[in-house]
C-alpha cells in the first residue's frame, strides 16, 4: 500500500491513542478489516460494499454483542470518531461479516476511512480497530476523460486466422509515453488504467505496482476491468513521465488449441487516467490522448501460450522518465471506444509470489543445459547472463524429462512455450518476460554463453494472490506431499480464472474442474473475491437460451461448448459454495436470474425429468478408469442437486415460494431418477462407484436403500482390489461419502494406496502437483497419451476437502454458514499418529489437531471469537474425557451434549481447548 495510506494510518494512531487506552478493558480486539473481501482496496465500484472484521481474544466463550462502524471522508474525522459518511451507532448484533455499507451515497473517487468498535459478551467496549480504507473508482463511463490509444501495426498483418497453419507471432508489443508537468506540490496521485490486451504501467522510470496480466481475463466483448494504483510516491512537482507497454494476453493472443490469434480483437489499446491532487486542494488529470507517442521496443513478440522474445539491443533507456527525446517515436492512433462496460477489478491481482532456486543443472547434450526446480510451477524464469552482444539464449520449459535427460515437451501440444533473449553485451543482464507464463519444473537453456551457474535461472511462481488460509499436516509424509501437491495445483491454475492446466495450449476456465475443486480451494486460499469475479464471467458466458457454458470466460471459437452435465452445473454449485463458506448471500442475489434461466433451460429441454436432451459435449465422469457412469444418470443427478441447492439458496435470500418450488422439483427429479435408474434392491444402473457416490451425495435414494447402496459401493471397491475407478466427477465424493456412510477405514485404505489408480501413485512417480491422469507417467509404460497429459490439473486433488473436513475435522454447519457455527469432527484412522489443520475463516482462525499415543487420544482445537462449535471427541462409550486436565463436563465453557457412535459430543464457545480421551485403535 502506498505512502498515502501509511501516512493516514500514522495520523489516526497518533490522534486516537488517548481514547484507545481508556477503553482497553476487554481483551477482545478488532482487526483484519476487509471491504468486499479485500484489504484496503483502491478504486472499487460497488456502491454498497460489504465490510468484515476479525475478533480475537485470549479467553473462552468470547463474542461480540454489539458493534459500531464509522466511515469517514478523512483520516482526521475518523480519528475524532466523526463518521461523516456512515456511523452505525451501537448496533446490538453478533455479525462481524457481510455488513453492508448503508451510509451516504458513495460517488466516484470518494475516499472512505473506517474503523470498528465492538462490545464483548459483558458489554465492554473494545479499543477501536486498526483503521481500514477503501476508495471508489469510476462509477460512470463519463469519469473516463481520455481516449483509447493504440499503435499502428507496422509490417505484415499477422492475424494467423487460418486453421492448422503454423502459428505466426503477433506484432511487437508497443510502448507508449507522455511527459507532463506538475505545477505545485502534490498531495496524492492515483492512476486508473485498463487495456485491450495486458498492460504494464511505468511512472518516472519505475514500474507501477507488481500486477501481471492486468486487467486480466473477462469476456472483453461484455466487460473490461480496470486497475487503480496509488502513485503518490512516484510523482512530484516538476517534470514527470508516464509510460506503458501493451502485450496481447487473452485479448488478442492465441487461445487454447484454436491456432488462432485475436479472439476478442487484434488491435491492442490502452486507456489511462492519472489524477493528481495538489496540496492546495486543486487537481490535475493526465489522460491518454493523441499527444502520447509510441514506439516499438525490445520485445519482439510476446504471447501467453507461445512465449516471449526480447532483444536487449533494442532497449530504450530512459523511455519512461522525463527528459527523454521521443522525436523518433510516432504519434499514437486513437481507437474506438469498446462497447464493453469498464468495471473495477475487485479480486486479487496476479503477481509473482515466490522465487525458486534450481536444485540441479545437467547437460544432457552438448551446450544444452537443463535446470530442475524440483517443483512443477506456473510462472516463468528470471535469467541472469553475461556475454557478447547479439548472443541469443533460448529458454524452453517442461514438466518432465525424457529418459535421456532432455526436456519432454510433446504434451504442450501447440503451445511453444519458448522465450528468447538476445544480449546487448557488457555487464550482467537480467531478463524476465512480461506477458507470458509457462507450466514447468525444468528449464532448458541453449545458446548460453559459457557454462551457466545454478544462479543463471530463478523460477518465478505466479498466480492470483488469493491469501493462503489453510494448512494440513499429518504423520504420513506421502499424504503431506499430496496436500502440498493439491496446493501447488491450485497455485498453478488460479491465474485470473480457475483454469484446467497451465502448460499446454488449453488453460481454460473449465467449469467442471472448478465446481469439483471449489470447496478444496476455499480451504487452501481465501477465494471469495476470486470466485465472486469469476461468477460474473460465468454469467457473461451463459447463452441466450439459458445454458451455462463449459468454459468461462467464453469466446466465439468455442461457442459450442455449453450445457455439459457436471460442467454447466458449476453455475449453481459455485455460488452455493461461496454462500456456505463465506455466508455470502449477495452472490446468490446477483446471479439468481442467471441460475433461474439455467433451471428453466434444463426443464424446457427435459420435461420428462430425466436429463437426456441438450447435453452439449457431455463429458460424463471424465477420465474414469474403465467405469462408465451412464451419462443420463449423471446428468439427472446433477439436475436434482441443482434443484436442491436452488431451493436452499432461494430460502437464504428470502424467496420462500421459490424455495418450495425448487424443493418440489428436486422431489420430482428424485422420483424420476429412482424410477429410471434404481432397482428395488438399491442397485444403481451402471453400478459404478460414481453412480453410488452421486446417488448418495445428492440424496437420490429412498432412505431405506442408502446403507445398501453404500455396501455396493464398497463391494465394487473391494472387487477392484480396494481401488477407485472414479473420474473427475466422482472422485470428489469418494472419501467424504465413504466416511459419512460408516466406512472411514475404506476411505483411508484408498488414501494410503500407492498402486494404480490412487492419489499416492503419481507421488511415487515423482509428482509435485496433481496430474490430469493417475498414470501420466509410469516406470513401466512411460508417458501417457501426449494428446492429453497434463502434469498440473487440480481436479483429482478435490480430496483436499476430505483431508480438512474429515481427517483433521474442520467443518461448517450449513444451517449457519460462514463458519459462524463450526463443526469439529475428526475421523482418526489410516494408521496416522496425528493429523492437524488450520483454517482462517471469515470469522478467524480455526484449528483442529489430534494425536494418539497407545489408546489415548488428544484433540486440540481453536474456535474463533464470536463463533461456537460442536466438537466430536473420538472416545469409547464409557471413556473418561478431560479438557485441559479437568473432567470435560466441568471444564470452563464446555458442555457435553451426548455420546454417540464412538464420539462424545460437546458444545463450546470461542477459545482453545485440549481434550483427552481413550479410544481403542
Ligand atoms: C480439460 C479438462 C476439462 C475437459 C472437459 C479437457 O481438455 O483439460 O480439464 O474439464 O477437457 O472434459
Amino acid at each position: 500500500m502506498g505512502k498515502w495510506i501509511s501516512l493516514f494510518m500514522a495520523a489516526v494512531l497518533v490522534l486516537s491513542l488517548g481514547c484507545s487506552i481508556k477503553k482497553m478493558e476487554t481483551d477482545m480486539t478488532v482487526a483484519g478489516l476487509r471491504c468486499e473481501y479485500l484489504e484496503n482496496p483502491l478504486g472499487i465500484d460497488q456502491t454498497s460494499p460489504r465490510l468484515s472484521w476479525i475478533l480475537t481474544s485470549s479467553g473462552r466463550g468470547q463474542k461480540q454483542t454489539a458493534y459500531r462502524v464509522l466511515v469517514a471522508s478523512s483520516a482526521e474525522n475518523l480519528a475524532q470518531d466523526i463518521g461523516d459518511l456512515w456511523d452505525t451507532g451501537k448496533v446490538a448484533s453478533d455479525r462481524s461479516s457481510q455488513i453492508v455499507y448503508n451510509g451516504k451515497e458513495l460517488v466516484s473517487r470518494m475516499r472512505c476511512y473506517w474503523k470498528v468498535y465492538a462490545w464483548d459478551r459483558n458489554g465492554t467496549m473494545t479499543a477501536f480497530s486498526t483503521p481500514g480504507f477503501w476508495s471508489m473508482g469510476f462509477l460512470s463511463g463519463a469519469d473516463w476523460k481520455g481516449e483509447w490509444i493504440g499503435r499502428k501495426a507496422v509490417g505484415p498483418e499477422s492475424a494467423g486466422t487460418g486453421q492448422n497453419q503454423e502459428t505466426p507471432p503477433g506484432p511487437p508489443p508497443p510502448f507508449f509515453r507522455k511527459e507532463f508537468t506538475l505545477q505545485k506540490p502534490v498531495s496524492s496521485a492515483l492512476a486508473y488504467v485498463t487495456a485491450r490486451g495486458v498492460f504494464e504501467l511505468y511512472v518516472n522510470g519505475k514500474r507501477v505496482g507488481a500486477d501481471i496480466f492486468a486487467p486480466e481475463w473477462t469476456d472483453y466483448r461484455k466487460r473490461i476491468q480496470y486497475r487503480t494504483y496509488d502513485i503518490t510516491s512516484l510523482v512530484a512537482q516538476g517534470g514527470n513521465a508516464v509510460g506503458a507497454v501493451l502485450g496481447d494476453g487473452w485479448y488478442s493472443g492465441y487461445l487454447a488449441w484454436t491456432k488462432k490469434r485475436g479472439h476478442y480483437g487484434l488491435q491492442n489499446s490502452l486507456l489511462c487516467q492519472l489524477e493528481v491532487e495538489y496540496q492546495d486542494g486543486s487537481t490535475e488529470i493526465i489522460v491518454t490522448d493523441n499527444t502520447w507517442r509510441s514506439s516499438e521496443g525490445p520485445i519482439l513478440h510476446s504471447d501467453i501460450l507461445m512465449g516471449e522474445t526480447f532483444d536487449a539491443r533494442k532497449e530504450i533507456p530512459g523511455w519512461d522518465a522525463p527528459g527523454f527525446d521521443d522525436t523518433l517515436w510516432q504519434p499514437v492512433i486513437l481507437e474506438e471506444k469498446p462497447e464493453a462496460r469498464l468495471l473495477a477489478q475487485m479480486s486479487q491481482p496476479v503477481q509473482v509470489t515466490e522465487h525458486l532456486a534450481p536444485v540441479a543443472v545437467t547437460e544432457p547434450q552438448k551446450g544444452v543445459y537443463v535446470f530442475d526446480l524440483r517443483q512443477n510451477i506456473a510462472g516463468r524464469v528470471r535469467l541472469k547472463v553475461k556475454g557478447e552482444r547479439g548472443t541469443k539464449v533460448t529458454l524452453r520449459f517442461a514438466e518432465r524429462l525424457n529418459p535421456d535427460g532432455t526436456i519432454y515437451t510433446t504434451n504442450l501440444r501447440a503451445a511453444k512455450c519458448t522465450d528468447q533473449y538476445i544480449l546487448k553485451g557488457g555487464e550482467e543482464e537480467i531478463f524476465e518476460p512480461r506477458f507470458t507464463f509457462h507450466g514447468f519444473q525444468y528449464v532448458e537453456l541453449t545458446g548460453f554463453p559459457g557454462v551457466p551457474g545454478a544462479d543463471a535461472v530463478t523460477g518465478c511462481v505466479l498466480h492470483s494472490t488469493t491469501p493462503p488460509v489453510g494448512k494440513f499436516e499429518c504423520s504420513n509424509q506421502m499424504v503431506n506431499r499430496l496436500w502440498r501437491n493439491i496446493t501447488w495445483g491450485q497455485r498453478g491454475n488460479f491465474i485470473s480464472i480457475p483454469t484446467d492446466c497451465p502448460q499446454r495450449d488449453e488453460r481454460l476456465g473449465w467449469m467442471g474442474d472448478a465446481q469439483i475443486f471449489v470447496r478444496t480451494a476455499t480451504f487452501n486460499m481465501d477465494v471469495a473475491a476470486f470466485f465472486t469475479k469469476w461468477m460474473v464471467d460465468v454469467e457473461d458466458a451463459q447463452s441466450a437460451e439459458g445454458a451455462f457454458a463449459d468454459i468461462s470466460p467464453r469466446f466465439e471459437a468455442l461457442a459450442d461448448h455449453e450445457a455439459a452435465p457436471g460442467w454447466g452445473d458449476a453455475g449453481i454449485i459455485v455460488p452455493w459454495t461461496v454462500y456456505l463458506v463465506y455466508g455470502d448471500t449477495r452472490i446468490i442475489e446477483k446471479h439468481y436470474g442467471a441460475m433461474e434461466r439455467w433451471m428453466d433451460f434444463l426443464l424446457n429441454a427435459n420435461p420428462e425429468l430425466v436429463r437426456r436432451n441438450k447435453l452439449g459435449n457431455n463429458y460424463g465422469d471424465w477420465l474414469s478408469i474403465g467405469a462408465d457412469t451412464p451419462k443420463d444418470l449423471l446428468a439427472t443427478a446433477y439436475w436434482a442437486y441443482d434443484s436442491r441447492l436452488m431451493s436452499k439458496m432461494a430460502a437464504a435470500v428470502g424467496r420462500g415460494e421459490d424455495a418450495r418450488k425448487y424443493e418440489r422439483l428436486f422431489e420430482d427429479i428424485r422420483a424420476a431418477f429412482q424410477k429410471n435408474f434404481v432397482s428395488p434392491e438399491g442397485r444403481v444402473q451402471g453400478e459404478t462407484q460414481t453412480d453410488y457416490l452421486l446417488a448418495l451425495y445428492m440424496d437420490l435414494l429412498p432412505e431405506g436403500l442408502r446403507a445398501k447402496a453404500a455396501e455396493y459401493l464398497v463391494e465394487d471397491i473391494r472387487k477392484k482390489d480396494w481401488h477407485l475407478s472414479t473420474g473427475f466427477i466422482g472422485v470428489r465424493h469418494l472419501n467424504p461419502i465413504l466416511t459419512l456412510m460408516g466406512y472411514p477405514d475404506v476411505a483411508y485404505r484408498l488414501l494410503n494406496n500407492d498402486t494404480f489408480p490412487s492419489w499416492l501413485y503419481p507421488i511415487k512417480n515423482g509428482a509435485t502437483t496433481i496430474w490430469e491422469r493417475w498414470d501420466g507417467w509410469t516406470a513401466e509404460k512411460g508417458f501417457q497419451d501426449p494428446g492429453m497429459n497434463s502434469f498440473n490439473h487440480y481436479s483429482l486433488g478435490s480430496i483436499g476437502e476430505w483431508l480438512y473436513r474429515f481427517v483433521a475435522g474442520i467443518d461448517l454447519d450449513p444451517e449457519v454458514p460462514g463458519y459462524k457455527r463450526i463443526v469439529i469432527h475428526p475421523y482418526p484412522g489410516g494408521g496416522l499418529e496425528y493429523a492437524r489443520a488450520e483454517y482462517s475463516s471469515i470469522h478467524g482462525k480455526i484449528a483442529s489437531g489430534w494425536s494418539r499415543s497407545g489408546d489415548s487420544l488428544e484433540l486440540d482445537i481453536t474456535v474463533p471469537v464470536n463463533t461456537s462449535a460442536t466438537v466430536y471427541v473420538p472416545a469409547d462409550p464409557e471413556a473418561f474425557i478431560t479438557e485441559s486436565g479437568k473432567p470435560a463436563e466441568k471444564a470452563e465453557g464446555v458442555k457435553l451434549l451426548r455420546r454417540e457412535h464412538g464420539y462424545a459430543v460437546f458444545e463450546v464457545g470461542s477459545g482453545m481447548y485440549s481434550f483427552k480421551s481413550t479410544q481403542a485403535k
